[in-house]
C-alpha cells in the first residue's frame, strides 16, 4: 500500500502504462492542467522534458477515461472541488470508480487497475473479501444501527486487547475522531491544556512548560512522510520522560494499526503507550475507529470525567466487519502472505530507486510488514523539521 502522497495505480493496459494514479498530489481544482515543474535542467536537447512526458501521460490518462471526465465536469457543479474529500482532488482528473474486487479496481469507463492506493491504508483485506461481505450481509439484515452495544463489540475489544495489550476500548468512526478523543482524554485526565504532537525538543517543551503538558500524540512508525521507523529505545525513552512529568503517551496507530503487524507498532516495538488510536484497516473497509487505554486512563471515561460519545460509536455493522477483519482476515497465515508480497514490492522498489540514486536523487525505500514505499523522504531531513 502507498500513502496519500505516493499513491499510484498501475495500469493494466499493455501499450501505455499510466503515469499517474488515483490520488497524486492534490492540485487546485480550477487549474487541472497546470504545467508540471521540469526538474531536469541538464537534459540534452534531444530528450523530452519531464513536463512533456507528464503532459503526454496525462493526455493518455484522460483519453482512456471519458466517463470519468464527464462525471468530473458535472461534479464541479454539485460537489465542492468536484470531489467528496479534498484529498481526492487530483491531476489530471479524479478517477471515478465503479467497483473493486480483490486487489483490483474498476473505473466507470471499464478500465481496471491494480490497487496500490489501498484507500489511504484501509484496504488491507482487499475489495469484497468473502469474510467481510458475509459479516456485513448478515448484519445488514438484522439491523444497521441501534446505538446500543452488540456482542461483536465485546469480541472486538477482547481481540484488540490481545493484540495491542491495552485492557479497555471504546469505538468511533474515523481516525480523526479517535485522535481527537485521545487528545481530549489526555486533557481531561491531567487537567492540562498542552499536547505535544511533533518529534524533537520534547524534553525542552516539558521543562519550559512545567505542569502544563497533558501528553504527547505521535505515529510510533511514521507513514505520512515515507515509512520512518523510530530509533531503538526512542519510544520507551519518550514514555519514561512523559511519565516523569505526569504526562501521557498516545500512539496514533490509525495507519500502522494492522499494517505494521497484527498488533501494530505497539507490539512491534514492545512499547505499550497509555492510549492507542486505531482506524482505517481495522474495519475491513467499513468506517470504524477504536480508542484503547490503560485501566488508569479508561476509568476517566467510565466515570464521565471525559464523555466519549457518538451516535454511531460501536455501530453494529462496523463491529461485525471489524470482528470479521480481526478473526478471519488479519490472521497469522495472512501475515505470512503479506510478508512475501512486501518482499517482492521492496525488491521492485529498490530496482526503481537505482536510476534515481545514480543521478544522486534522494530515492529511499521504506518498509514495514504490509507497507512498502519509495520516496524522497530522508530520515535525517525529517529530524530537522
Ligand atoms: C496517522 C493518521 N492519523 C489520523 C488520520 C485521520 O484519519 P481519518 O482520515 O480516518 O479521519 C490519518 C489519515 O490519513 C492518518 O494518516
Amino acid at each position: 500500500m502507498a500513502d496519500k502522497q505516493a499513491a499510484h495505480v498501475e495500469s493494466t493496459a499493455t501499450e501505455v502504462p499510466a503515469a499517474i494514479g488515483l490520488a497524486t498530489r492534490p492540485v487546485a481544482p480550477d487549474h487541472p492542467s497546470q504545467p508540471a515543474p521540469t526538474g531536469d535542467t541538464e537534459r540534452p536537447a534531444s530528450r523530452p522534458s519531464l513536463a512533456d512526458i507528464i503532459a503526454e501521460q496525462e493526455r493518455i490518462f484522460i483519453e482512456r477515461q471519458p466517463e470519468s471526465a464527464r462525471l468530473a465536469a458535472d461534479a464541479r457543479q454539485a460537489l465542492a472541488g468536484g470531489v467528496t474529500s479534498s484529498w481526492q482532488i487530483s491531476r489530471p482528473q479524479p478517477v471515478w470508480l465503479s467497483h473493486g474486487s480483490g486487489s483490483k479496481l474498476y473505473d466507470v469507463d471499464g478500465n481496471d487497475y491494480v490497487d496500490m492506493h489501498g484507500g489511504y491504508g484501509v484496504s488491507l483485506a482487499g475489495h469484497g473479501h468473502p469474510a467481510i461481505v458475509a459479516a456485513v450481509q448478515n448484519q445488514v439484515t438484522r439491523g444497521t444501527h441501534f446505538a446500543q452495544p452488540t456482542r461483536d463489540a465485546l469480541t472486538v475489544a477482547r481481540e484488540l486487547t490481545s493484540r495491542f495489550g491495552l485492557p479497555q476500548w471504546r469505538f468511533a468512526n474515523s481516525g480523526t475522531e479517535a485522535t481527537m478523543d485521545a487528545v481530549h482524554l489526555m486533557r481531561a485526565i491531567t487537567g492540562r491544556d498542552l499536547v505535544i504532537k511533533v518529534e524533537g525538543w520534547v524534553d525542552r517543551v516539558l521543562r519550559e512548560y512545567p505542569g502544563q503538558v497533558a501528553g504527547m500524540i505521535l505515529e510510533p512508525i511514521m507513514m505520512n512522510a515515507g515509512i520512518i521507523l523510530p530509533d531503538p529505545g526512542y519510544l520507551a525513552g519518550l514514555k519514561d520522560l512523559l511519565h516523569a512529568h505526569d504526562a501521557l503517551l498516545a500512539f496514533d496507530e490509525v495507519k500502522t494499526g494492522l499494517t505494521a503487524g497484527p498488533g501494530g507498532a505497539t507490539r512491534l516495538t514492545g512499547v505499550t503507550p497509555d492510549i492507542i488510536c486505531l482506524a482505517k484497516a481495522i474495519g475491513g473497509g467499513i468506517s470504524v475507529a477504536a480508542i484503547g487505554g490503560s485501566h488508569q486512563v479508561m476509568q476517566h471515561v467510565a466515570n464521565g470525567d471525559y464523555e466519549m460519545v457518538g451516535t454511531f460509536n460501536g455501530n453494529p455493522m462496523a463491529m461485525a466487519a471489524t470482528r470479521a477483519m480481526l478473526q478471519e482476515v488479519a490472521t497469522p497465515e495472512a501475515y505470512q502472505r503479506i510478508d512475501a508480497l512486501r518482499e517482492r514490492a521492496v525488491e521492485g522498489s529498490r530496482a526503481l530507486a537505482v536510476p534515481a540514486q545514480r543521478r544522486r536523487l534522494p530515492a529511499a525505500v521504506g518498509q514495514v510488514r504490509a507497507v512498502a514505499d519509495i520516496g524522497a523522504a530522508r530520515r535525517e531531513r525529517y529530524r530537522q523539521i
